[in-house]
């Protein structure tokens, strides 16, 4: 049985680089199902490659049989590590669904990572992140920020109402987001 962490917030929140800290850190392995979906498109031969690309610029959310099957694997790869941050899933309604028809009985879900950051500052972020991504400008931004909005929240306050949700600050200097971010795992792990 895996243990899954699902690691969730706006767009620029801070995700992935919090992630990779853990990673370092503790001992998780970090599956970012954007990063995942992104290297399925680069993927020669792939046939999921311009389903994928129209998903991400217009910031809606792939089908979960791709993204699921993505997960999986990867974590097939990885048979003895402590544990999985899964980064930016699941994104809504079929993600949650088809996770649960595809995993259950495979996975254990500890708890749900928010970092919780104003809109306007992930924007920022997005814009200044430098990694040529086709989805950080403005009008692609406007759309996932909406999906955000729209279909992500609602699942994490599904998870806040099986008292899943450990919310931490991410506005704040990295270090100081994951000086709480590391109680949270010492505080779970204990348990
Ligand atoms: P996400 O995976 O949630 O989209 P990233 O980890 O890729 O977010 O971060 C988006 C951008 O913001 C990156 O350029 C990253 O270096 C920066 N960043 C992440 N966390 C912080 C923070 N706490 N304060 C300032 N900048 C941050
Ligand atoms: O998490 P990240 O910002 O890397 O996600 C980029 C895009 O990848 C999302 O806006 C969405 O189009 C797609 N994605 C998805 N399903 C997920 C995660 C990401 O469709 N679970
Ligand atoms: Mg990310």
């Amino acid at each position: 049985m895996f243990n899954v962490v699902f690691v969730l917030g706006p767009p620029g929140s801070g995700k992935g680089t919090i992630c990779s800290k853990i990673q370092e850190n503790l001992g998780y392995v970090h599956l970012s199902a954007g990063d995942l979906l992104r290297a399925e498109r680069e993927r020669a031969g792939s046939q999921f490659g311009a389903l994928i690309e129209s998903h991400i610029k217009n910031g809606s959310i792939v089908p979960v049989e791709i993204t699921c099957s993505l997960l999986e694997n990867a974590m097939n790869l990885h048979k003895t590590a402590n544990g999985f941050l899964v980064d930016g899933f699941p994104r809504n309604a079929d993600n949650l669904s088809g996770w649960s028809k595809q995993m259950s009985g495979k996975v254990h879900e500890q708890f749900v990572l928010f970092l919780s950051c104003p809109v306007d500052i992930c924007i920022n972020r997005c814009l200044n992140r430098g990694e040529g991504r086709t989805d950080d400008n403005v009008d692609s931004l406007k759309k996932r920020v909406e999906t955000y909005n729209n279909q992500t929240f609602p699942i994490i306050e599904h998870f806040g109402k099986l008292n899943m949700v450990r919310k931490v600050d991410s506005e704040r200097p990295v270090e100081e987001v994951y000086e709480d971010v590391v109680k949270v795992f010492e505080a779970a792990n204990q348990m």
